[in-house]
């Protein structure tokens, strides 16, 4: 049984439709086999600007669209990141063997400071991986789920889990990404060119999770289409590639089949059956998700059990890692 972990982090009211598809779904189906920790990484939404006042708010419905999507807190161990101080703590020791260099080739740190000045970004945005290492880490995880765009930072990790064991000896397993072949880089539906992103500022980029089915339909009915009239995954089709490998996740039949079953059908017909197919999937979410959160005591004791379990477990990493490093006293 190899040991899982992955996070998510509550920027946002709940997680995008890119976000199951990339990431949750195969968190439910993992969860089946392996030790999974399943994170709402707090910490990491502080890395921009963020509101004291929806902050905690935000992890706890971040918290219930987890359960919502079928993660099972009695099976796996579901928990807020801030309430497991290891994380830091750990996150400081891989501060001091992480490398300037590697840090400033992330692209996901170069296209968020992109638009300002070096002197006006928060030095969080810049050592974000590194506590993405310390996560993972911290739980001596073999698996990370995840979708495409964290494989950067997966690879970060790994050498820095690699460097540690090498300085101090064999401590961490290097972790493995676990990105799967469809689905894993959900784009834009307005862009195509673009991920889908809860930080974009184009409301019709994205469907959240909660989204209703007038909405639902709106969006879709509104996705920007390719040149030319047929349904087929091709380069040169990025738009209905993208709506083919969410009606294929959401509606369980292969893109291959889809291009079967629609082949000599118009974009106008695909969309509206997608749309009814979202709409079909995202009702149980939403049904459940507000039954989660109307029960507000239940959340706090399954997230307080859940962060009992996770510290424990990095308890036992960090005594190990103090060891390692030569912190621990020899009279103790
Ligand atoms: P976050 O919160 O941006 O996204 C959560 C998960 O959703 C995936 N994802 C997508 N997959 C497919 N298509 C998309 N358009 C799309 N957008 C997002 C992400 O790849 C991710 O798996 N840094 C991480 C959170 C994190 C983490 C960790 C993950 C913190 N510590 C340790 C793994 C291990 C992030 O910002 O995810």
């Amino acid at each position: 049984m190899s040991r899982v972990f992955s996070g998510v982090k509550p920027t946002a009211d709940v997680p995008h439709l890119g976000n199951y598809i990339g990431a949750f779904r195969h968190w439910v189906s993992l969860q089946e086999q392996h030790e999974c920790f399943f994170c709402v990484v707090d910490l990491h939404s502080l890395t921009v600007p963020w509101d004291p006042k929806t902050l905690s708010l935000r992890s706890r419905q971040t918290a219930a669209s987890l359960i919502a999507s079928g993660i099972d807190p009695e099976r796996s161990t579901l928990f807020l990141q801030s309430e497991v101080p290891e994380h830091t703590e750990l996150s400081w020791f891989l501060t001091c063997i992480a490398r300037m260099g590697e840090l400033s080739r992330m692209t996901q740190f170069k296209d968020k400071s992109r638009n300002d000045k070096g002197e006006a970004i928060g030095t969080g945005l810049y050592m974000y991986p590194v506590l993405m290492a310390a996560d993972v880490l911290a739980y001596r995880a073999d698996l990370v789920p995840v979708g495409d765009d964290q494989r950067q930072h997966l690879e970060l990790m790994r050498n820095i889990a690699d460097r540690f064991n090498r300085t101090f000896g064999e401590t961490f397993p290097v972790p493995a990404p676990f990105i799967a072949e469809a689905g894993a880089r959900i784009m834009s539906l307005d862009d195509p060119s673009r991920k889908m992103d809860k930080s974009s500022s184009r409301p019709n980029n994205l469907v959240w999770m909660n989204d209703k089915p007038d909405i639902v339909r709106k969006k879709i009915s509104g996705a920007v289409t390719d040149s030319g009239t047929e349904i087929k995954r091709a380069e040169d089709k990025p738009a209905i590639s993208n709506l083919l490998a969410i009606y294929s996740a959401v509606g369980g039949s292969s893109v291959e089949q889809l291009e079967q079953e629609y082949a000599g059908k118009g974009y106008g017909d695909f969309k509206s059956d997608l749309a009814e197919a979202l709409v079909e999937f995202l009702d149980p979410f939403r049904a459940r998700y507000e039954e989660i959160l109307d029960d507000p005591a239940q959340l706090d004791k399954l997230l307080d059990g859940g962060a009992d379990v996770a510290r424990e477990a990095a308890r036992e990493t960090m005594k190990i890692v103090r060891e390692a490093v030569g912190l621990r006293r020899p009279s103790r």
